[in-house]
Protein backbone atom coordinates (compact mmCIF):
# COMPACT_ATOMS: atom_id res chain seq x y z
CA UNK A 1 0.00 0.00 0.00
CA UNK A 2 2.78 2.48 -0.06
CA UNK A 3 2.79 4.19 -3.07
CA UNK A 4 5.42 6.14 -3.00
CA UNK A 5 5.58 9.27 -4.98
CA UNK A 6 8.61 11.93 -5.25
CA UNK A 7 6.81 14.71 -3.64
CA UNK A 8 7.23 18.21 -4.94
CA UNK A 9 10.71 19.71 -3.29
CA UNK A 10 9.62 20.91 0.28
CA UNK A 11 6.31 19.11 0.09
CA UNK A 12 6.85 17.32 3.31
CA UNK A 13 8.08 20.20 5.42
CA UNK A 14 6.03 22.09 8.56
CA UNK A 15 2.44 20.84 7.78
CA UNK A 16 -0.09 20.28 10.82
CA UNK A 17 -3.13 17.81 10.42
CA UNK A 18 -5.12 18.77 7.93
CA UNK A 19 -8.76 18.82 8.95
CA UNK A 20 -10.94 15.93 7.52
CA UNK A 21 -13.45 15.65 4.52
CA UNK A 22 -15.96 17.38 4.89
CA UNK A 23 -17.46 15.42 1.20
CA UNK A 24 -16.55 12.23 -0.58
CA UNK A 25 -17.75 11.86 -4.42
CA UNK A 26 -18.62 7.95 -4.88
CA UNK A 27 -17.91 7.47 -8.23
CA UNK A 28 -19.92 3.41 -8.29
CA UNK A 29 -19.48 3.14 -12.07
CA UNK A 30 -17.92 4.38 -15.63
CA UNK A 31 -20.68 2.50 -16.85
CA UNK A 32 -23.24 5.54 -18.68
CA UNK A 33 -25.68 5.21 -21.47
CA UNK A 34 -25.08 9.08 -22.22
CA UNK A 35 -21.85 10.25 -24.17
CA UNK A 36 -21.42 13.68 -23.57
CA UNK A 37 -18.57 14.69 -25.29
CA UNK A 38 -17.50 17.17 -22.19
CA UNK A 39 -17.41 14.22 -20.07
CA UNK A 40 -14.80 14.46 -17.16
CA UNK A 41 -14.21 10.73 -16.42
CA UNK A 42 -10.64 9.64 -18.12
CA UNK A 43 -10.37 8.31 -21.81
CA UNK A 44 -9.77 4.75 -20.20
CA UNK A 45 -12.59 3.64 -18.49
CA UNK A 46 -12.90 1.07 -15.30
CA UNK A 47 -14.49 -2.20 -16.53
CA UNK A 48 -17.94 -3.54 -14.61
CA UNK A 49 -15.58 -6.24 -13.08
CA UNK A 50 -13.12 -4.11 -11.56
CA UNK A 51 -15.60 -2.07 -9.92
CA UNK A 52 -15.72 -2.57 -5.91
CA UNK A 53 -18.58 -4.85 -4.74
CA UNK A 54 -21.92 -3.93 -3.03
CA UNK A 55 -20.17 -4.88 0.35
CA UNK A 56 -16.69 -2.97 -0.62
CA UNK A 57 -18.70 0.54 -1.02
CA UNK A 58 -20.40 0.12 2.28
CA UNK A 59 -17.36 -0.12 4.06
CA UNK A 60 -16.56 3.13 2.36
CA UNK A 61 -19.14 4.79 3.29
CA UNK A 62 -18.84 3.21 7.04
CA UNK A 63 -15.36 4.59 7.21
CA UNK A 64 -16.03 8.02 5.19
CA UNK A 65 -18.42 8.44 8.73
CA UNK A 66 -15.88 7.61 10.70
CA UNK A 67 -13.44 9.43 9.42
CA UNK A 68 -15.96 12.72 9.72
CA UNK A 69 -17.10 13.09 5.74
CA UNK A 70 -20.98 14.91 5.87
CA UNK A 71 -22.09 14.88 2.06
CA UNK A 72 -21.62 11.36 0.53
CA UNK A 73 -21.84 12.21 -3.28
CA UNK A 74 -23.23 9.18 -5.35
CA UNK A 75 -22.04 9.42 -9.17
CA UNK A 76 -20.53 7.88 -11.74
CA UNK A 77 -20.44 7.40 -14.95
CA UNK A 78 -24.34 6.68 -14.36
CA UNK A 79 -24.77 5.47 -10.63
CA UNK A 80 -28.53 4.31 -11.92
CA UNK A 81 -26.34 1.70 -13.64
CA UNK A 82 -25.38 0.18 -10.44
CA UNK A 83 -28.30 -2.67 -9.39
CA UNK A 84 -27.78 -1.96 -5.92
CA UNK A 85 -27.79 1.83 -5.60
CA UNK A 86 -30.80 1.49 -3.42
CA UNK A 87 -29.28 -0.71 -0.99
CA UNK A 88 -25.91 1.59 -1.14
CA UNK A 89 -28.10 4.69 -0.72
CA UNK A 90 -29.89 3.05 2.54
CA UNK A 91 -26.29 1.90 3.74
CA UNK A 92 -24.80 5.33 3.39
CA UNK A 93 -28.29 7.21 5.05
CA UNK A 94 -27.39 4.54 8.13
CA UNK A 95 -24.00 5.55 8.77
CA UNK A 96 -25.72 9.13 9.07
CA UNK A 97 -24.19 10.33 5.73
CA UNK A 98 -26.30 13.33 3.68
CA UNK A 99 -27.26 11.32 0.33
CA UNK A 100 -26.80 12.98 -2.88
CA UNK A 101 -27.29 11.19 -6.37
CA UNK A 102 -25.95 12.67 -9.82
CA UNK A 103 -27.60 11.21 -12.45
CA UNK A 104 -28.21 11.65 -15.83
CA UNK A 105 -32.00 10.19 -15.26
CA UNK A 106 -31.16 7.38 -17.32
CA UNK A 107 -31.89 3.92 -16.14
CA UNK A 108 -34.40 5.74 -12.75
CA UNK A 109 -37.79 4.56 -13.05
CA UNK A 110 -40.47 5.84 -10.52
CA UNK A 111 -40.42 2.86 -8.86
CA UNK A 112 -36.59 2.97 -8.62
CA UNK A 113 -37.26 6.40 -7.62
CA UNK A 114 -39.58 5.53 -4.61
CA UNK A 115 -37.34 2.96 -3.19
CA UNK A 116 -34.39 5.72 -3.20
CA UNK A 117 -37.20 8.19 -1.20
CA UNK A 118 -37.75 5.23 0.86
CA UNK A 119 -33.91 4.32 1.62
CA UNK A 120 -33.78 8.34 3.02
CA UNK A 121 -32.04 9.29 -0.30
CA UNK A 122 -31.91 13.23 0.54
CA UNK A 123 -31.21 14.92 -3.17
CA UNK A 124 -30.94 14.43 -6.14
CA UNK A 125 -29.02 16.37 -8.60
CA UNK A 126 -29.86 15.66 -12.20
CA UNK A 127 -28.02 16.83 -15.42
CA UNK A 128 -29.39 18.62 -18.37
CA UNK A 129 -27.59 19.03 -21.75
CA UNK A 130 -30.19 21.41 -23.51
CA UNK A 131 -33.62 22.95 -23.58
CA UNK A 132 -35.52 20.50 -26.40
CA UNK A 133 -35.14 17.08 -26.79
CA UNK A 134 -33.29 17.35 -30.02
CA UNK A 135 -30.24 19.83 -28.96
CA UNK A 136 -30.42 17.84 -25.72
CA UNK A 137 -30.23 14.64 -27.06
CA UNK A 138 -27.53 15.31 -29.97
CA UNK A 139 -25.54 16.92 -27.11
CA UNK A 140 -25.91 13.64 -24.75
CA UNK A 141 -25.54 11.35 -27.62
CA UNK A 142 -28.51 9.09 -26.07
CA UNK A 143 -31.84 9.62 -27.89
CA UNK A 144 -35.04 10.10 -25.51
CA UNK A 145 -32.58 11.24 -23.02
CA UNK A 146 -34.24 14.70 -22.39
CA UNK A 147 -37.48 12.70 -22.23
CA UNK A 148 -36.55 10.69 -19.73
CA UNK A 149 -34.93 13.78 -17.43
CA UNK A 150 -38.25 15.39 -17.47
CA UNK A 151 -40.33 12.60 -15.91
CA UNK A 152 -37.70 11.55 -13.78
CA UNK A 153 -37.69 14.98 -11.93
CA UNK A 154 -41.90 14.78 -11.89
CA UNK A 155 -41.17 11.74 -10.11
CA UNK A 156 -38.58 13.10 -7.81
CA UNK A 157 -40.36 15.96 -6.74
CA UNK A 158 -43.53 13.85 -6.35
CA UNK A 159 -41.43 11.21 -3.89
CA UNK A 160 -40.28 14.66 -2.12
CA UNK A 161 -37.07 14.48 -3.00
CA UNK A 162 -35.37 18.24 -3.24
CA UNK A 163 -33.85 18.62 -6.92
CA UNK A 164 -30.89 20.32 -8.73
CA UNK A 165 -30.90 20.67 -11.86
CA UNK A 166 -26.98 20.64 -13.45
CA UNK A 167 -25.90 22.70 -16.70
CA UNK A 168 -22.75 22.04 -18.11
CA UNK A 169 -22.37 24.92 -20.47
CA UNK A 170 -20.40 25.07 -23.51
CA UNK A 171 -20.68 26.81 -26.70
CA UNK A 172 -23.32 24.98 -28.10
CA UNK A 173 -26.01 25.87 -25.57
CA UNK A 174 -24.73 28.63 -23.50
CA UNK A 175 -27.40 30.94 -25.02
CA UNK A 176 -29.84 28.77 -23.56
CA UNK A 177 -29.44 29.50 -20.00
CA UNK A 178 -32.17 31.81 -19.75
CA UNK A 179 -34.26 29.00 -20.95
CA UNK A 180 -32.58 26.25 -18.80
CA UNK A 181 -33.64 28.27 -15.55
CA UNK A 182 -36.93 28.58 -16.87
CA UNK A 183 -37.09 24.93 -17.22
CA UNK A 184 -35.97 24.82 -13.41
CA UNK A 185 -38.15 26.53 -12.21
CA UNK A 186 -41.09 24.73 -14.42
CA UNK A 187 -39.80 21.50 -12.92
CA UNK A 188 -39.87 22.61 -9.14
CA UNK A 189 -36.01 22.40 -8.81
CA UNK A 190 -34.98 24.14 -5.69
CA UNK A 191 -31.16 25.21 -7.20
CA UNK A 192 -29.69 25.12 -10.46
CA UNK A 193 -26.04 25.07 -11.08
CA UNK A 194 -24.86 26.63 -14.14
CA UNK A 195 -21.15 25.41 -14.72
CA UNK A 196 -19.04 26.06 -17.54
CA UNK A 197 -17.38 23.61 -19.29
CA UNK A 198 -13.74 22.36 -17.90
CA UNK A 199 -11.43 20.53 -20.54
CA UNK A 200 -10.21 16.83 -18.15
CA UNK A 201 -10.30 13.52 -19.57
CA UNK A 202 -12.88 13.00 -22.85
CA UNK A 203 -13.54 16.62 -22.99
CA UNK A 204 -10.05 17.44 -23.79
CA UNK A 205 -10.81 15.63 -27.45
CA UNK A 206 -13.98 18.00 -27.93
CA UNK A 207 -12.30 21.41 -26.98
CA UNK A 208 -12.60 22.99 -30.20
CA UNK A 209 -16.04 22.23 -30.42
CA UNK A 210 -16.89 23.25 -26.67
CA UNK A 211 -15.14 26.29 -25.90
CA UNK A 212 -17.45 29.50 -25.48
CA UNK A 213 -16.76 32.71 -27.24
CA UNK A 214 -15.70 35.79 -24.75
CA UNK A 215 -19.73 37.21 -26.05
CA UNK A 216 -20.83 34.35 -24.53
CA UNK A 217 -19.37 34.36 -21.12
CA UNK A 218 -20.33 37.74 -20.57
CA UNK A 219 -23.82 37.54 -22.19
CA UNK A 220 -23.82 34.47 -19.74
CA UNK A 221 -22.56 36.28 -16.84
CA UNK A 222 -25.69 39.15 -17.04
CA UNK A 223 -28.58 36.64 -17.74
CA UNK A 224 -27.32 34.84 -14.46
CA UNK A 225 -26.90 38.31 -12.64
CA UNK A 226 -30.86 39.23 -13.76
CA UNK A 227 -31.86 36.13 -13.70
CA UNK A 228 -30.88 35.60 -9.61
CA UNK A 229 -32.44 39.19 -9.06
CA UNK A 230 -35.54 37.70 -10.80
CA UNK A 231 -36.16 34.58 -8.82
CA UNK A 232 -34.40 35.59 -5.48
CA UNK A 233 -36.27 33.06 -2.75
CA UNK A 234 -37.78 30.79 -5.70
CA UNK A 235 -34.59 29.24 -7.16
CA UNK A 236 -31.12 29.27 -5.98
CA UNK A 237 -28.91 29.60 -8.77
CA UNK A 238 -25.24 28.33 -8.70
CA UNK A 239 -22.43 29.79 -11.38
CA UNK A 240 -19.39 28.53 -11.90
CA UNK A 241 -18.02 30.40 -14.89
CA UNK A 242 -15.53 30.12 -17.30
CA UNK A 243 -12.09 30.19 -15.98
CA UNK A 244 -9.96 30.77 -19.29
CA UNK A 245 -11.88 34.06 -19.36
CA UNK A 246 -11.40 34.94 -15.40
CA UNK A 247 -8.58 36.53 -14.10
CA UNK A 248 -8.11 34.27 -11.37
CA UNK A 249 -8.19 30.93 -11.06
CA UNK A 250 -11.32 28.89 -9.37
CA UNK A 251 -10.04 26.89 -6.02
CA UNK A 252 -10.17 23.75 -7.18
CA UNK A 253 -12.14 20.76 -5.36
CA UNK A 254 -11.66 23.44 -2.32
CA UNK A 255 -7.75 23.11 -2.38
CA UNK A 256 -6.02 19.82 -3.09
CA UNK A 257 -6.47 17.85 -0.06
CA UNK A 258 -8.67 19.87 1.98
CA UNK A 259 -11.96 19.31 1.74
CA UNK A 260 -12.93 16.24 -0.36
CA UNK A 261 -11.53 13.05 -2.09
CA UNK A 262 -12.85 11.19 -4.66
CA UNK A 263 -12.98 7.13 -5.15
CA UNK A 264 -13.19 5.49 -8.49
CA UNK A 265 -15.27 2.55 -9.37
CA UNK A 266 -11.92 0.51 -8.39
CA UNK A 267 -11.75 1.64 -5.06
CA UNK A 268 -8.71 4.16 -5.90
CA UNK A 269 -8.80 7.54 -3.82
CA UNK A 270 -7.97 10.63 -5.02
CA UNK A 271 -7.55 14.00 -4.04
CA UNK A 272 -9.85 15.50 -7.60
CA UNK A 273 -11.15 13.50 -10.40
CA UNK A 274 -8.01 13.82 -13.03
CA UNK A 275 -5.43 13.19 -10.40
CA UNK A 276 -4.83 10.23 -12.54
CA UNK A 277 -3.11 12.21 -15.17
CA UNK A 278 -0.64 13.72 -13.13
CA UNK A 279 2.47 11.74 -13.63
CA UNK A 280 4.91 10.75 -10.59
CA UNK A 281 1.43 10.81 -8.33
CA UNK A 282 0.16 6.92 -7.46
CA UNK A 283 -2.84 6.41 -5.94
CA UNK A 284 -3.59 4.02 -2.88
CA UNK A 285 -6.82 1.65 -2.84
CA UNK A 286 -9.48 1.56 -0.40
CA UNK A 287 -8.79 -2.25 -0.88
CA UNK A 288 -5.65 -1.72 0.42
CA UNK A 289 -5.31 0.90 3.14
CA UNK A 290 -7.81 2.45 5.15
CA UNK A 291 -9.41 5.75 4.31
CA UNK A 292 -8.05 7.67 7.19
CA UNK A 293 -4.70 6.43 6.47
CA UNK A 294 -4.92 7.92 2.80
CA UNK A 295 -6.27 10.76 3.42
CA UNK A 296 -3.69 12.02 6.17
CA UNK A 297 -0.82 9.72 5.01
CA UNK A 298 -0.44 8.90 1.24
CA UNK A 299 2.18 10.88 -0.88
CA UNK A 300 -0.62 11.71 -3.35
CA UNK A 301 -2.64 13.67 -0.91
CA UNK A 302 0.07 15.20 0.65
CA UNK A 303 1.74 16.61 -2.83
CA UNK A 304 -0.08 19.59 -2.88
CA UNK A 305 -1.31 20.19 0.52
CA UNK A 306 -0.86 23.39 2.18
CA UNK A 307 1.50 25.57 0.89
CA UNK A 308 5.08 23.99 0.88
CA UNK A 309 4.63 22.98 -2.88
CA UNK A 310 3.50 26.57 -4.35
CA UNK A 311 5.38 28.23 -6.76
CA UNK A 312 6.61 31.94 -5.31
CA UNK A 313 4.59 33.46 -7.16
CA UNK A 314 1.38 32.19 -5.51
CA UNK A 315 3.09 31.60 -1.91
CA UNK A 316 3.72 35.14 -1.37
CA UNK A 317 -0.09 36.00 -3.36
CA UNK A 318 -2.72 37.44 -0.89
CA UNK A 319 -5.14 35.18 -2.54
CA UNK A 320 -3.25 31.79 -2.03
CA UNK A 321 -6.22 30.86 0.67
CA UNK A 322 -8.88 31.61 -1.90
CA UNK A 323 -8.06 29.60 -4.40
CA UNK A 324 -5.03 27.77 -3.02
CA UNK A 325 -2.91 28.65 -6.69
CA UNK A 326 -5.89 27.03 -8.98
CA UNK A 327 -6.07 23.70 -10.51
CA UNK A 328 -3.18 21.44 -10.32
CA UNK A 329 -4.54 19.00 -13.30
CA UNK A 330 -5.43 22.16 -15.18
CA UNK A 331 -1.65 23.53 -14.50
CA UNK A 332 -0.73 20.29 -16.08
CA UNK A 333 -2.43 20.60 -18.67
CA UNK A 334 -1.47 23.97 -19.85
CA UNK A 335 2.17 24.81 -18.38
CA UNK A 336 3.31 20.86 -18.31
CA UNK A 337 4.02 21.15 -15.26
CA UNK A 338 1.15 20.41 -12.20
CA UNK A 339 3.26 22.38 -9.37
CA UNK A 340 3.45 25.25 -11.69
CA UNK A 341 1.01 28.85 -10.52
CA UNK A 342 -2.37 27.82 -12.97
CA UNK A 343 -1.92 29.86 -16.44
CA UNK A 344 -5.41 31.08 -15.73
CA UNK A 345 -3.98 33.36 -13.24
CA UNK A 346 -3.52 36.59 -14.74
CA UNK A 347 -0.03 36.80 -12.74
CA UNK A 348 0.73 33.97 -14.70
CA UNK A 349 3.84 34.29 -17.36
CA UNK A 350 1.42 32.01 -19.17
CA UNK A 351 -1.76 33.72 -19.40
CA UNK A 352 -1.27 35.87 -22.14
CA UNK A 353 -0.15 33.23 -24.45
CA UNK A 354 -3.42 31.40 -23.28
CA UNK A 355 -5.96 34.23 -24.06
CA UNK A 356 -4.80 34.33 -27.98
CA UNK A 357 -4.78 30.48 -28.04
CA UNK A 358 -8.53 30.61 -26.37
CA UNK A 359 -9.53 33.39 -28.62
CA UNK A 360 -8.32 31.41 -31.82
CA UNK A 361 -10.99 28.84 -31.27
CA UNK A 362 -14.06 28.84 -34.29
CA UNK A 363 -17.25 30.93 -33.12
CA UNK A 364 -19.39 28.77 -34.95
CA UNK A 365 -22.05 26.66 -32.71
CA UNK A 366 -22.83 23.44 -35.08
CA UNK A 367 -18.84 21.84 -34.69
CA UNK A 368 -19.83 17.87 -34.59
CA UNK A 369 -18.65 16.11 -31.16
CA UNK A 370 -15.99 13.02 -31.02
CA UNK A 371 -18.21 10.85 -29.05
CA UNK A 372 -16.92 8.07 -26.59
CA UNK A 373 -17.07 4.68 -28.21
CA UNK A 374 -18.08 5.94 -31.06
FE1 LIG B 1 -3.89 32.33 -7.00
FE2 LIG B 1 -1.26 31.84 -7.32
FE3 LIG B 1 -2.51 33.51 -8.97
FE4 LIG B 1 -2.10 34.23 -6.45
S1 LIG B 1 -0.53 33.87 -8.01
S2 LIG B 1 -4.00 34.51 -7.60
S3 LIG B 1 -2.36 32.24 -5.38
S4 LIG B 1 -2.91 31.30 -8.73
FE1 LIG C 1 -7.33 18.11 -10.35
FE2 LIG C 1 -8.35 20.58 -10.38
S1 LIG C 1 -9.07 18.79 -11.44
S2 LIG C 1 -6.77 19.80 -9.10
Amino acid sequence: MSDARTAPAGAARTRSRPPPPMAMLAELTHRCPLACPYCSNPIDLTKASEELATEEWIGVFEQAADLGVLHLHLSGGEPAARRDLVELTRAAVSFGLYSNLITSGVGLTEERIYSLAEAGLDHIQLSIQGISPEGADRISGYKGGYDRKIAVAGWAIEAGIPLTLNAVCHRQNMDEIDAMIELAIRLKARRIEVATVQFHGWAERNKAALMPTREQVERATETITKAREKYKGILVIDYVPADYYSSYPKACMGGWGRVGLNVTPSGRVLPCHAAETIPGLSFETVRGAPLSEIWYESAAFNAYRGEDWMPELCRSCERKKVDFGGCRCQALALAGDAGATDPVCIRSPLRQHLTRETERYPATSSMGFIYRGR
